[in-house]
This record gives structure tokens, sequence and C-alpha cells, in this order.
């Protein structure tokens, strides 16, 4: 099964996955991808298939906390590096359910770790890891650098603090470990083809997939949360980023561990800041869909402005974000009226 530049994607049939694993094949790498399935759909793969062909990638259903299964496709694949995707993503659920989002962000990252370390002293195998801005919480300054204070605001985005923290003490540790630790801000969109996209699981807890649910009118309008932000139109303020532009991020982030090149934490974002209403703007006007929207008093726990110094990804990675606002909601609704209910 041995497979020159296989690449392991734990959480590969997760939204971000499966969109990297098509950027990964484009770019000449062999997805291995590794999924529970606890947050994703098994047609995706089918999906896959059709835009892939069957050929240009594995799957295996296994859980990423379990050493044994990850050390196997490491060794049988010849896996030359790893990009972990596998977690839960839900803050409000990590709030009611902590110990699960402990136990399973990091219990399957810890397995990650120790399955590259026990072959270690064959190869080294690198790491990509799958971190997110929530890690800033609420920041001082925006843009956001890389140095700016970590302030988790929820056990979310402790595993993902954690998480970092784990990586680093493991590379002090072992100075040959290298891993690119990518901080992600608000990925939105879907592939071009609009065949594989973002499928929540009951009702959206996140803008973009909320947006496209009241387009195709499955809900009956959007609640905006607050109005009196100190922002320009009082509505938040994110760094939406195309998921495709953020798949290919991962590529460069493998081609530059592959190159031999050493361990960063690097932002991946556009650099702009789009509010809630420029956001409807945007996607009533690709999809030519009215969205109505209510406004609501403010989420708890959310914060006004949030984007990205996005300059380290391009002097470290050659990275840059390609595509537009308009390419995210036209994407978007592309996937979302072709496949109203998902993969179903
Ligand atoms: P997703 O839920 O669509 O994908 C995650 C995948 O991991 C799912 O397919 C799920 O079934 C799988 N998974 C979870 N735990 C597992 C386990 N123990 N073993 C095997 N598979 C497991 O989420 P996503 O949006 O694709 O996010 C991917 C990664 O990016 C996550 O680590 C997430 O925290 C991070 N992230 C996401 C966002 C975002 O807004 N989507 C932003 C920043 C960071
Ligand atoms: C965006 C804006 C809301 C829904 C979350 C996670 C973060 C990261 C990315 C994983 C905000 C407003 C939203 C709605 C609204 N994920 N909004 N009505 O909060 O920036 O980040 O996803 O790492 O951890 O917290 O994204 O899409 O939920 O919200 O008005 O129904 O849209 O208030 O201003 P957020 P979001």
């Amino acid at each position: 099964m041995t497979k020159p530049n296989a690449v392991l994607l734990t959480g590969g049939a997760g939204y971000i996955g499966s969109h990297t694993a098509i950027s990964l094949v484009q770019a000449g790498y062999f997805p291995v991808l590794l999924d529970n399935f606890c947050n994703s759909d098994r047609r995706v793969l089918g999906r896959l298939k059709q835009l892939l062909g069957d050929q240009a990638f594995a799957v295996q259903e296994a859980d990423a906390c379990d050493q044994s299964q990850i050390v196997q496709l490491l060794t049988s694949f010849d896996v030359t590096a790893v990009i972990h995707f596998a977690a839960l993503k839900a803050v409000g659920e990590s709030v009611v359910q902590p110990l699960r989002y402990f136990e399973n962000n990091n219990q399957a990252l810890l397995s990650v770790l120790k399955a590259i370390s026990s072959i270690a002293k064959d190869r080294y195998i690198h790491l990509v890891y799958s971190s997110s801005a929530t890690v800033y919480g609420d920041p001082d300054q925006v843009p956001i650098t890389e140095s700016a204070a970590l302030r988790p605001t929820n056990p979310y985005a402790w595993t993902k603090v954690i998480g970092e923290q784990i990586i680093l003490a493991q590379q002090q540790a072992n100075p040959s470990c290298r891993a690119v630790i990518l901080r992600y801000f608000n990925p939105v969109g879907a592939h071009e083809s609009g065949m594989i996209g973002e499928q929540p699981q009951g009702v959206p807890n996140n803008l973009m997939p909320y947006v496209q649910q009241v387009a195709v009118r499955k809900r009956e309008y959007l609640s905006v949360f607050g109005q009196d932000w100190p922002t320009p139109d009082g509505t938040g303020v994110r760094d939406y980023l195309h998921v495709m532009d953020l798949a290919e991020g991962h590529v460069k982030a493998v081609d530059y561990l592959l190159a031999g090149e050493r361990s960063e934490i690097i932002n991946l974002g556009t650099g702009t800041g789009r509010s809630v209403l420029e956001l409807i703007r945007a996607f009533s006007q690709a999809s030519g869909q009215d969205i109505p929207y209510r406004f609501t008093p403010r989420r708890p726990g959310d914060i006004a402005v949030c984007y990205a110094d996005s300059s380290k990804a391009v002097s470290v990675l050659g990275w840059r974000a390609q595509r537009g606002l308009e390419a995210m909601c036209t994407d978007a609704w592309r996937w979302q009226s072709g496949n109203p209910d998902g993969y179903v």
C-alpha cells in the first residue's frame, strides 16, 4: 500500500479535511482520510471519488484517539506528513460538555504525536495542526498577529491552546519533531464544483451556514446577534476565508515542512474584516435570494471584531488568499442550492 507522498488527514471527511483532500491530490499528494464520522457524512466519500477518481485517495474509518490505528496507517502507506483536523468544534456544546471536548480533542492529538514519535527512529513524519483564531479570544488590537496574547474563553478554545502547548513541548523535547500550527479565521464557502461543502448537524451555529439555509428557505430568517457593536455598521466583524484557499494553505504548509523548514505558528485569514450585514448583502447578491433577518441581542461570548494579520503566511508559506467574498458566497450558494439537504 506504500504510496509516494502519502499524507494522513485525521478528520479527513469533515468540512475542511474533504476540501483539503482535493487540493492535496491536485498538488500530487496521496491523501489518506481517517475519520470516525462523528460529525461528517460517509456520502462525502462518494462525491470525492466522483471528483478525484477511486484511486486518488484512501479512507479508514477509525478513531483518531486510537494510536495503534494511526501507527498502522503511517507505516502501511509510508506517510510523510499528518494534517490533524479531527476535533469537535462547536463552542456552545463545549461549554455544556467540556470533558467530552478535552477528551476527544486533546487525546486525539496525543495519539497522533505518540504514533509519530513511535516510528521517528526510522524517519520523521511532519505535522500540520488545525488551530483556530479562537485562541486569541477578544484581541487587544486588530489585525491580530501570531504574537498576540492567547485568551481562550470557552472549553473548545482551551482544547486548541492546550493542543498548541502539547506540540510546542514535544518540539522542545525532540527538535526533530517539526510542525506547522495553523490558526484559521472563519472558513466559509465550498468547492467550486458544488459537489462538496459544509453540512452542519442540526441548527447551524455559524453565520454562513445559517445564511445558506435561510436562502434555501429551510430557515425563516437570520438572527443578527447585536446591532450595537463598536463597528462601522454595528454588527460583528470577522475574517471570512474561502475554504479552498484554506485547503491550499495546508498544501503550502506540507510543502514547507517537507522542504525541511522550521516549525511555525501561522494565521490563515484574508486580513480583511467583513460585517454580518456586508456578508448578508454579498450572499443575497450572489444567490439572487432575499435573506430576511432580524436583530436580536448579542450572543454570549461574542466579540466585536476579529481579523488576521496575514503577512506571516505570505512571507513564510508564500500563501495568500485568492478568493474574495463574492466567490465565497457564489460557491456556498452553488453547494447549498444544489444540495439543499446536504449529502442526502
Ligand atoms: P468538521 O467537524 O467538519 O470536521 C472534523 C472531522 O473530524 C469530522 O469529520 C469528525 O467526524 C472528525 N472527528 C472528530 N473527532 C474525531 C475522532 N476522535 N476520530 C476521528 N475523527 C474525528 O470540522 P472542520 O470545520 O472541518 O474543522 C476541522 C478542524 O479545523 C478542527 O480541528 C476544527 O477545530 C478546526 N477549525 C475549524 C474552524 C471552522 O470554523 N470550521 C475554524 C478554526 C479551526
Ligand atoms: C460570525 C459573526 C456572530 C450566527 C466561530 C467559533 C470559532 C471558529 C469560527 C472554530 C459573529 C454573527 C452568527 C448567527 C449572527 N471555529 N452571527 N447570527 O463566532 O467568529 O467563530 O467559528 O474554531 O471558534 O467561535 O463565527 O460564524 O459563529 O459568527 O449574527 O446566526 O456572525 O455574532 O459576529 P465566530 P460565527
